[in-house]
């Protein structure tokens, strides 16, 4: 579980302040799929840090799991993202000239998998994204779908009980956009993995039970959405 109280995170530009979050609190249960939407600059992939472990607040608390976040030191943060978290990118941050197998092989490889099982388990990540067929595919041999595939199954290859993803679309057409949201509805939905994601598309917005909105660095609406768009409904049918 996720829980956030008046997070604060404030950077001294010289003389100017930029409170990047100022006062954010909310809980994401365990098993939730919700998006996080707000203008640019409004503080969502601080926020996504903060809930990674990638950074800490400057105030206010960071419980996951009920662990206090700010007390944990560097090799504990880096433990707790390794065995709990995993992250995509919009533009998918795979290694180049290195094939889909290898690149979702390193994180097994930083975990301490070797040999045969860390082969198989990566395997079993990229059947799990549908490319079973391409794992000797390097990226610049994938489509954009393909490549964000191959970076969710790099993402889900330790198991994480949570998957951050911070514009995970926005790369995308919106056809593959929506294949990619239908990755992630299975993913929460079979494996019952928590799924928050970063989007400024309120379409994408629209396939997650609840829709938290930021402005400021603070929460302005926190809403759930108790009829999420079924991935692979055209939008013009909304
Ligand atoms: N390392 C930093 N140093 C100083 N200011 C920062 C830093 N990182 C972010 N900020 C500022 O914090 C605010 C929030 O940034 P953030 O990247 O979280 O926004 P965002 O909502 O993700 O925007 P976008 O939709 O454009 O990705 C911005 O005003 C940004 O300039
Ligand atoms: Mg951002």
């Amino acid at each position: 579980m996720i829980h956030a109280e008046e997070l604060m995170k404030v950077y001294q530009m010289g003389d100017n302040e930029v409170r990047a979050l100022d006062g954010a609190s909310f809980t994401i249960e365990k098993g939730e799929m919700v998006s996080i939407m707000g203008p640019s600059g409004s503080g969502k992939s601080t926020l996504m840090s903060i809930i990674g472990c990638l950074d800490a607040p400057t105030g206010g608390k960071y419980l996951l799991d009920g662990v206090a976040v700010e007390n944990l030191d560097e090799t504990q943060l880096a433990e707790v993202r390794g065995r709990k978290i995993g992250f995509i990118f919009q533009q998918f941050n795979l290694l180049a000239r290195t094939s889909a197998l290898e690149n979702v092989m390193l994180p097994l490889t930083y975990a301490g998998v070797t040999g045969k099982e860390r082969e198989a388990r990566a395997m079993k990540a990229l059947e799990r994204v549908g490319l079973g067929d391409r794992t000797h595919h390097a990226p610049s041999e994938l489509s954009g779908g393909q490549q964000q595939r191959v970076a969710i199954a790099r993402a889900l290859v330790n198991e994480p009980a949570i998957l951050l993803a911070d514009e995970p679309t926005g790369a995308l057409d919106s056809k593959t956009g929506v294949e990619i949201m239908d990755l992630f509805q299975s993913l929460h939905r079979e494996s019952g993995q928590t799924v928050i994601l970063v989007t400024h598309d309120a379409y994408v917005a629209r396939h997650t039970e609840r829709i938290i909105r930021l402005s400021d660095g603070a929460i302005v609406s926190d809403e759930a959405n108790l009829n999420p768009i079924k991935a692979g409904t055209p939008r013009a049918e909304e």
